[in-house]
């Protein structure tokens, strides 16, 4: 199949200030990265940026600059290949949103991260559907962007906050159209696991690769009730 280029305009992507103060440079090496390099560095992966299932994570996501320019690509595939169709947008504009992982050390970065990739995804769902776009989309979007992008230390693979926790990532996988399956898998497990076995996570070449065991499932949802599950 002909690859599907998307056009591509920086919207809410561009956040053009790179640090907010130099205390926060000194304590956290916080210097975002400017749109033209993301550009650049995700030109590099283009193939994977425009795969809507494709998943990323970045653990120091700052801002979200890098997150909200793969989502700005993927949502551009996705609006290609579904933008007639309002359920089949819905479905992979969803899974395109549950794709993306992030983690930082700062609460005002994680909300701030969350809010920009929702307003990547609303942006475009509002003006291709206008009157008939639904709150349950909205919703298992931001709930989604809750559980994906963590206020945590990525070095201590322990969230912030009162009472750290281990990071837990949530898999989102499609089954049968609408529905959802969610796995959980903690991030020190993983990492554990795949650097004790030294094994690829994913291998075309028939080797064995290291298949983690979630530390927790859940039953299957529709996409669009993943919140109220
Ligand atoms: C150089 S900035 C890069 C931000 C983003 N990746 C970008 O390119 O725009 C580094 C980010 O890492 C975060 N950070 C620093 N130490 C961290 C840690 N131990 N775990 C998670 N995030 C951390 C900072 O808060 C800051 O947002």
């Amino acid at each position: 199949m002909p690859s599907q280029k998307p056009a591509r305009e920086p919207t809410v992507a561009s956040q053009e200030r790179q640090t907010v103060s130099r205390q926060r440079v000194a304590d956290h090496g916080e210097v975002y990265t400017a749109q033209r390099e993301v550009t650049a560095m995700l030109d590099l992966v283009d193939q994977e940026t425009m795969r809507i299932e494709s998943r990323f994570l970045e653990p120091a996501c700052g801002k979200g600059n890098f997150l909200t320019a793969i989502l700005e690509r993927k949502l551009g595939v996705v609006q290609l290949r579904y933008g007639k169709n309002q359920l089949e947008y819905e479905r992979n504009a969803v899974l395109g949103v549950s794709s993306l992982y992030g983690i930082d050390i700062l609460e005002d970065n994680v909300a701030t991260c969350r809010e920009r990739l929702f307003e990547v995804f609303e942006q475009q769902y509002t003006s291709l559907f206008k009157a008939t776009t639904t709150d349950d989309c909205r919703n298992a979007v931001r709930y989604i962007l809750e559980r994906n992008i963590i206020w945590g230390d990525a070095l201590t693979l322990k969230t912030v906050g009162e009472t750290p926790q281990p990071i837990v990532f949530a898999e989102w996988s499609p089954v049968n159209g609408s529905m959802l399956k969610r796995r959980d898998f903690t991030f020190g497990e993983l990492l554990d696991q795949a650097e004790m076995r030294e094994m690829p996570l994913f291998s075309d070449l028939g080797e064995d690769v290291f298949i983690p065991k979630p530390a927790k499932e859940y039953p299957l949802t529709h996409f669009l009730k993943v919140a109220d599950a």
